[in-house]
C-alpha cells in the first residue's frame, strides 16, 4: 500500500480473535483470580496510557525520552546504519521518532496489539519519514507469528526495538523466554535495544503506580469496563479499587483489582464469587538491576555492549547483541 509517497503496508494478524474470553474465564478461575496486562490496551486504555505517561509520579517515560534525545548518536553508531528496525509495542512513537531520525534504517517494522494506534502512529511516522518502508503488523508479539514480507528483507541485519521497559510487565521465566524468541528473530549478528525499569527506592516506585490525580487507577478499572463491554458481563466498577504495592522479595510493582465487598460477577453466563479483600491481581511490572539484565540477556544468548543511564539512575537503555557466529540456544 502507497500512502503519502511513503511504502506503507499494513497487516492485521487480529490478535484479539478468540482469545479475550478465554483467557478472561481461565484467569477469573484460578485461585488468585488474575487477568493478562495485554487486555488494559483497548481505545480507552491506550488513551489512559498515553495521559499515565505524563503524569508528573511516572518517571519512566520522560526519563526514556530524554535519555533517546541525548545519547541517541550514540546508540545509532552502535546499531549501524541500514538496518530493518524491528519495533514491539510501537505505543506513541515518540522514542521511535528520534531513533529512526539517527539511525536511518532501511525499513520499520512497528509490530502492536493496539490496531488503531498502530496505524495512526504508522500514519504519522510515514508523514515524517516519507521514504521509509513501513510494514505494520498488528499482532501479540508474546506469541510467535510469521509474517512472508520479512522474508525478502532476511538478508539485512535485524534490530529490534523494544522501549518503555514493557519487559518488566513479563514474568522473569517469560522475560527470558521472551529474549530467546527475540534473539531467534535477530539471528547471529543481530541486536536489541530495550529499555529497562531499574530498581529504585520503593517511595518511588509505590508514587509512580499510584498517582494522585487517579488515572493508573481508571487504567487499571477500565479493564473490567473493557470486559463488560466486550464479554457483557456485570461488573459494577465502583465496587472493586485499585491496589499498586512495590513486593520488595521478587523486585516487582504488582497492580491488583480489589473486592469492596462480597460478591458475585457473571462473565458469559458463568457466576465468579468475590470475597471483600479478595484481589484479581492484574499486572507485574519488574524492576531489574543493570546487572540483573544483563545475567537474563546473556542467559537468551545475548551480549551486552552498552548500558546508558539517566542522572538519578531511574531507567536504563541496554545495547545488546548476539555473536556474529553463534547457533541459536539450545542447539548448540
Ligand atoms: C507498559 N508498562 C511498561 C507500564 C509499566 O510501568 O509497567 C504499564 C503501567 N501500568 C501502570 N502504569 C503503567
Amino acid at each position: 500500500m502507497e500512502r503519502g509517497g511513503s511504502r506503507f503496508s499494513f497487516h492485521d494478524l487480529r490478535p484479539d480473535a478468540g482469545g479475550f474470553l478465554e483467557d478472561v474465564i481461565t484467569g477469573l478461575s484460578r485461585p488468585q483470580k488474575e487477568l493478562s496486562p495485554k487486555y488494559f490496551y483497548d481505545e480507552r486504555g491506550c488513551e489512559l496510557f498515553e495521559a499515565i505517561c505524563g503524569l508528573p509520579e511516572y518517571y519512566p517515560t520522560r526519563t526514556e525520552i530524554a535519555m533517546m534525545r541525548d545519547r541517541v548518536g550514540e546508540m545509532a553508531r552502535h546499531l549501524g546504519p541500514g538496518c530493518l528496525l524491528i519495533e514491539y509495542g510501537s505505543g506513541s512513537g515518540r522514542k521511535t521518532r528520534i531513533l529512526i531520525d539517527a539511525l536511518q534504517p532501511l525499513a520499520y517494522v512497528p509490530i502492536d496489539i493496539a490496531a488503531r494506534q498502530l496505524a495512526a502512529s504508522c500514519a504519522e511516522l510515514a508523514r515524517t519519514f516519507p521514504r521509509l518502508a513501513i510494514i505494520a503488523v498488528c499482532a501479540d508479539y508474546s506469541r510467535p507469528f510469521a509474517l512472508a514480507e520479512l522474508d525478502g528483507l532476511a538478508a539485512r541485519r535485524r534490530i529490534i526495538y523494544f522501549p518503555g521497559s514493557t519487559i518488566g510487565n513479563f514474568t522473569v521465566p517469560e522475560a527470558g523466554a521472551f529474549l530467546a524468541n527475540a534473539r531467534a528473530i535477530v539471528g547471529a549478528g543481530g541486536g536489541l535495544l530495550i529499555g529497562v525499569d531499574l530498581k529504585k527506592d520503593p517511595a518511588r516506585l509505590r508514587a509512580a503506580y499510584n498517582d494522585a490525580q487517579g488515572v493508573t487507577a481508571e487504567f487499571n478499572l477500565n479493564l473490567l469496563a473493557r470486559i463488560n463491554r466486550e464479554l457483557g458481563s456485570d461488573f459494577d466498577l465502583a465496587a472493586f479499587r485499585h491496589r499498586a504495592f512495590y513486593n520488595e522479595g521478587l523486585g516487582r510493582i504488582e497492580m491488583h483489582l480489589e473486592s469492596l465487598k462480597d460478591q458475585q460477577v457473571t462473565v458469559a453466563g458463568r457466576p465468579f464469587r468475590f470475597r471483600r479483600g479478595e484481589t484479581i491481581h492484574t499486572e507485574n511490572s519488574y524492576k531489574y538491576s543493570v546487572a540483573e539484565f544483563q545475567a537474563l540477556a546473556r542467559g537468551a544468548g545475548f551480549e551486552p555492549v552498552e548500558c546508558w543511564s539517566d542522572p538519578e539512575r531511574l531507567f536504563a537503555v541496554h545495547y545488546l547483541t548476539v555473536p556474529p557466529s553463534s547457533k541459536p540456544i539450545g542447539r548448540r
